[in-house]
């Protein structure tokens, strides 16, 4: 076998209109676990060709299939059994998200609980959309039809992978559209294992297709093909600004979801203890690998030194290890190429900040993409490394003065998806709520993330939004009607 891929290696197919196929090109690609940093799979290498082939599977099963004429109530049923498969498949797919990515597997579980979640939600929300009687003056009937945009293409990226899936397929199966979802190549393997139980949930062939490739050779098709109706993305600025640019000449509908810098703002009010936690969980969890990471840490002049101190005596306890272990709150980054990302950064850090922590490879891993915990301080804002999204355990600290610097700083950013702020002044937090030009602002905490919820960024985190009811209008079209009541000619003649 090439490369050191092991004989036991298994080699998916990928999934269109409701078959197991292989790439055009029979060309497959491997997949690793990044802990081992050993090939874990082969899957294959879609090419325009065979993203053509999901779209053109997606379009007839559209306008041509029994889908179209699928009752709310029986697409708000599929995806309870959706829901009900990852539940009873739970243990398995967090234990495959888990080696893909790297996330320990308590973390790993609980992804796979919020996308059987995320599954309920969207199956009670299929029969609660609703159209409008508009008040025309006019002896008529005017009504607002809601219906689904077509076929969506859905591209995701590797930190949640079947959480990323579900945001996206639950409200277009909701809404009634039909999709072709394109995983992180890094990370397809839950998605393609899920892909199997599809027909069991109710889901006619070519509702659902799953193409597994690259960005530039399987994303970039999805986006420019003229059947696609809408691309919801999530990822990076850089590929998120390509989107648009490529998805104009079709004249797509957009949603991107592209990841932050987001201000975690600490006032000297603020309960200690729970502060240094908020802080630590905020820009740690994951890895680091989070779009909403509290990556810069604003904290007040007047508890700045103690809280630097608090902070790096506790993110040396962070418990480091393989991701299967149930104890380990951190595994190794994604992939070689994030890993190697994430080390530019920690140079760049060394250049413009001090160190209070970390800054490297922890020594007790021969193998594995593992960074420290790295806590740097003393940043200004106007460094690198405060103002670009690392996605890796990477923390800035930031002292400010007062309420008014501390908004000022926050604020001055190309980003903003999240923002959090630690006070018990009431009036302090409301203050921060209404002046954090933010997506998602918390109080008193970091992180917290419900389907119930709207999720998306300001300025260039993006727009749009997923999840609650908001997440279901980027899958639908309102149509107006107007039906005349009067049976006499409109005498224009
Ligand atoms: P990326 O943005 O390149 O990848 C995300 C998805 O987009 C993947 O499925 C990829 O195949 C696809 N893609 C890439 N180029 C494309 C193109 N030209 N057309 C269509 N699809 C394309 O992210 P990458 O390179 O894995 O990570 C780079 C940085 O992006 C990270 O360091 C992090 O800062 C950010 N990122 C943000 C995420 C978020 O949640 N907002 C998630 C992942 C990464
Ligand atoms: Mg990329």
């Amino acid at each position: 076998m090439p490369g050191g891929i092991k004989a036991d290696v298994k080699t998916y197919q990928m999934f269109i209109n409701g078959e197991w196929v292989t790439s055009q090109s029979a060309k497959t690609f491997p997949v690793y676990d990044p802990s081992t940093e050993e090939v874990i799979a082969q899957v294959p290498d879609a090419n325009a060709e065979d993203v053509n082939r999901a779209v053109t599977a997606a379009k007839t099963a559209f306008e041509e299939g029994p889908w179209g004429s699928t009752t709310a109530q029986e697409r708000g049923r599929v995806l309870f059994r959706m829901a009900e498969k990852v539940r009873q498949n739970l243990p398995a797919l967090a234990e495959l998200e888990c080696r893909n990515t790297g996330k320990p597997i308590v973390e790993a579980e609980y992804d796979l609980t919020d996308v059987a979640t995320c599954f309920e939600y969207y199956g009670g929300l299929a029969t609660k959309i609703t159209g409008h009687v508009n008040p025309v003056p006019d002896n008529a009937l005017s009504l607002s039809l809601r219906e689904p945009v077509g076929v969506a293409g859905q591209i995701i990226p590797w930190n949640y992978p079947m959480l990323m899936a579900a945001w996206k397929l639950a409200p277009a199966i909701a809404a009634g559209c039909t999709c072709v979802l394109k995983p992180a190549e890094q990370t397809p393997l839950t998605a393609l294992e899920f892909a199997q139980h599809l027909a069991d949930c109710g889901l006619p062939p070519g509702v659902i297709n799953i193409v597994t490739g690259f960005g530039e050779t399987c994303g970039a098709p999805l986006v420019q093909h003229p059947d696609v109706n809408k691309i919801a993305f999530t990822g990076s600025a850089a590929v998120g600004k390509i989107i648009v640019k490529q998805a104009a000449d079709t004249v797509k509908r957009v949603t991107l979801e592209l990841g932050g810098k987001s201000p975690n703002i600490f006032f000297a009010d603020a309960d200690f203890e729970a502060a240094i936690d908020g802080a630590l969980f905020g820009v740690f969890i994951n890895q680091g690998e989070v779009c909403s990471a509290g990556s810069r840490i604003l904290v007040q002049k007047s508890i700045y030194k103690n809280f630097v101190d608090a902070m790096t005596e506790k993110a040396k306890k962070i418990k480091l290890g393989p991701p299967l272990e149930r104890e380990t709150k951190m595994g190794p980054l994604v992939s070689k190429e994030q890993y190697e990302r994430v080390n530019e950064y920690l140079k760049i850090g060394k250049q413009e900040a001090k160190l209070a922590s970390g800054g490297g490879r922890p020594d007790k891993f021969a193998k594995g993409y593992y960074v420290q915990p790295t806590i740097f301080y003393d940043v200004k804002n106007s460094d690198r490394i405060a103002r670009e999204e690392i996605f890796g355990p990477v923390a800035a600290v930031i002292p400010f003065d007062d309420e008014k610097d501390a908004m000022k700083i926050a604020n001055d950013s190309p980003y903003g998806l999240a923002a959090a702020v630690w006070t018990r002044d009431i009036f302090k937090a409301m203050r921060a709520v209404k002046a954090l030009r933010a997506g998602i602002v918390w109080v008193n905490h970091m992180q917290p993330t419900y389907v119930e919820a709207p999720w998306g960024g300001f300025k260039q985190s993006g727009f749009g939004r997923e999840l609650g009811p908001w997440g279901i209008e980027e899958y639908l079209e309102t149509k107006q009607v107007h039906i005349n009541l009067n049976e006499a000619p409109i005498g224009w003649y």
